[in-house]
C-alpha cells in the first residue's frame, strides 16, 4: 500500500456496502459537491485531543466508553432523546470513574451514525422484492418502492441533524448540565443514588479545602466526542479537510471513525480511505479474524505505531470471545503494536426471538465482560425501550413488542446500560485492587 493517498484514492479500490442504485447520479454528485462546501462538524484540534485521551487508554491510565444508537434516525431525533443518551453516558462514566479511579473517555455513537451495512442488498416480502433499508441517510425503512429508493437529499438532512445534535451536545457538555454538583438530579436507582451520595460527600470535602467550580471549572464541564462507522466514503471524503496548520487530513464528520466488520478488507476502499485521515480510528474485529489478517491491517492503518490512533473493537460473541480475543491480543502484543482493545458485546450476540424480533440477551452481553479490555463499545439509548431481554427489570421475549423502537439492532435501555456499567465497574475495581496489592 505505497500508493499516494488522497481523499479520493479509495475510488480505485473495491468498496462494499455502499449503495450503487441512486436513480439520478447527477443529483447525487450535486449533493456531494454541496457537502464539500459545508462547514466541518468537528475540528482537527478536537480529533487530535481525542487521540491524546485514547493514548492514555492505551497506556492503561483511562477507560474508553463508546456508545449510542445502532442507527440514528430522522424520526427519533429530539432534544429529549439526545439529552437522555448524553445523561446515560455521564452516569455510566461516573460509575466507571469511581470504581476504576481513572478518567473515562466518552465517545458517542451519535451525530452521524446513520448508514448501515446489510447482510442482503434486497428484501422480499410476500413475493415483492425491494432494496433493503440501509439507514435514514440513504433510504426509508417503510416497505414501499418510493421509500426504499435511495434519495441523495437524505445525506443533507443527516448532515443537518448531525450538526444540531452536536450543537446540543456541546451545550450540555459545557453549560452546566454535566455539573457533578447536580449528580443527584441525574440518576435513578438505589445503587446509583448511593454512589451519588459518596460523590457529593467528596465534593463537599473538596469545597471545604478550597476546590470549587470557581477555582476548577472542569468540575462543571465534561468532554464528549462523536463517532460513527465510516461506511459511505463519498460522504466521508466530502467532509475530509486539510488542516492548514499541520498539512494533515482530517475527516471532519466526527472525532473518531471506525471500519465495520464487513468492510475491513486490506485492499478495500474503506481501509484505503481510513489510512490517510489523521483522526483516531477503530476497526471491528469479528470471530473469523486471524492474527495474519489483523497484523497487516494494523500496519496499514497505523504504520507509525502511534498510541491512541487505533482502537480494535472486538465483537466475537459470548461463546467465542474467550478463545478469539486472547489469541489476537497475544499476537498484537508480541509484535509490539500499540493499540487499544475495546469490547463490543452487542454485535456477536444477536438472535431472533420466536416473535421475529431481533434481540440480545443481557446475560450474553455481560458474559463478554469477563475479559479485561481498555474499553467498551455499546448500542444503547437513554430511552426506556424493550429491545434486549434480561437485566434487573427482566425484559422478556413477550415484552419486546411493547417498546421496540430501534431502526436497526436492539439497544440496551437506560437501566440495562447502567446495570452493565456497575458490573464493569466491579471488574475495574477488582483489577485496580489486585494491581495495588501486587505493587
Ligand atoms: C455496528 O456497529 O452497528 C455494526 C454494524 O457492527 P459490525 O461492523 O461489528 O457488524
Ligand atoms: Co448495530
Amino acid at each position: 500500500m505505497t500508493n499516494r493517498w488522497t481523499p479520493e484514492s479509495w475510488k480505485t479500490r473495491p468498496g462494499l456496502h455502499m449503495p450503487a442504485d441512486y436513480p439520478d447520479a447527477r443529483a447525487l454528485q450535486a449533493v456531494e459537491d454541496e457537502l464539500r462546501a459545508l462547514p466541518p462538524l468537528v475540528f482537527a484540534g478536537e480529533a487530535r485531543r481525542l487521540k491524546d485521551r485514547l493514548a492514555a487508554v492505551e497506556a492503561g491510565d483511562a477507560f474508553l466508553l463508546q456508545g449510542g444508537d445502532c442507527a440514528e434516525s430522522f424520526k427519533e431525533f429530539s432534544t429529549d432523546n439526545i439529552r437522555d443518551t448524553f445523561r446515560l453516558m455521564l452516569q455510566m462514566a461516573v460509575v466507571l470513574t469511581f470504581a476504576g479511579r481513572k478518567p473515562v473517555v466518552k465517545v458517542g455513537r451519535i451525530a452521524g451514525q446513520f448508514a448501515k451495512p446489510r447482510s442482503a442488498p434486497i428484501e422480499t416480502i410476500d413475493g415483492v422484492t425491494l432494496p433493503s433499508y440501509r439507514g435514514d441517510n440513504i433510504n426509508g425503512s417503510a416497505f414501499t418502492p418510493e421509500e426504499r429508493t435511495p434519495d441523495p437529499q437524505r445525506l443533507l438532512r443527516a448532515y443537518n441533524q448531525s450538526a444540531s445534535t452536536l450543537n446540543l451536545l456541546r451545550a450540555f457538555a459545557g453549560g452546566g448540565y454535566a455539573d457533578l454538583y447536580n449528580i443527584h438530579d441525574q440518576g435513578v436507582g438505589t445503587q446509583y443514588r448511593e454512589l451519588a451520595d459518596k460523590i457529593a460527600e467528596a465534593l463537599a470535602f473538596m469545597e471545604a479545602v478550597g476546590v470549587t467550580p470557581e477555582t476548577h471549572p472542569d468540575l462543571s464541564r465534561v468532554e464528549v466526542f462523536t463517532s460513527h462507522e465510516a461506511l459511505l466514503l463519498n460522504v466521508e471524503s466530502a467532509l475530509t479537510r486539510l488542516d492548514g496548520a499541520t498539512g494533515e487530513w482530517f475527516d471532519t464528520s466526527a472525532h473518531m471513525l471506525w471500519i465495520g466488520e464487513r468492510t475491513r478488507q486490506l485492499d478495500g476502499a474503506h481501509v484505503e480511505f481510513m489510512r490517510g485521515i489523521k483522526n483516531p480510528i477503530g476497526v471491528k474485529c469479528g470471530p473469523s479474524m486471524e492474527p495474519d489478517d489483523l497484523l497487516p491491517l494494523i500496519d496499514a492503518l497505523n504504520p507509525d505505531n502511534t498510541p491512541g490512533r487505533l482502537t480494535l473493537i472486538g465483537r466475537f460473541g459470548h461463546d467465542k470471545v474467550h478463545d478469539r480475543l486472547p489469541r489476537l491480543m497475544k499476537a498484537v502484543k508480541a509484535h509490539g503494536k500499540r493499540v487499544i482493545w475495546s469490547i463490543d458485546p452487542m454485535h456477536g450476540n444477536t438472535l431472533m426471538a420466536q416473535s421475529g424480533y431481533k434481540t440480545r440477551p443481557f446475560d450474553r452481553i455481560i458474559g463478554e465482560e469477563g475479559v479485561h479490555p481498555g474499553g467498551v463499545h455499546l448500542e444503547m439509548t437513554g430511552q426506556n425501550v424493550t429491545e434486549c431481554i434480561g437485566g434487573a427489570q427482566a425484559v422478556t421475549e413477550d415484552d419486546l413488542s411493547s417498546r421496540y423502537h430501534t431502526h436497526c439492532d436492539p439497544r440496551l435501555n437506560a437501566d440495562q446500560a447502567l446495570e452493565l456499567a456497575f458490573l464493569i465497574a466491579e471488574r475495574l475495581k477488582t483489577g485496580r485492587l489486585a494491581r495495588s496489592a501486587a505493587a
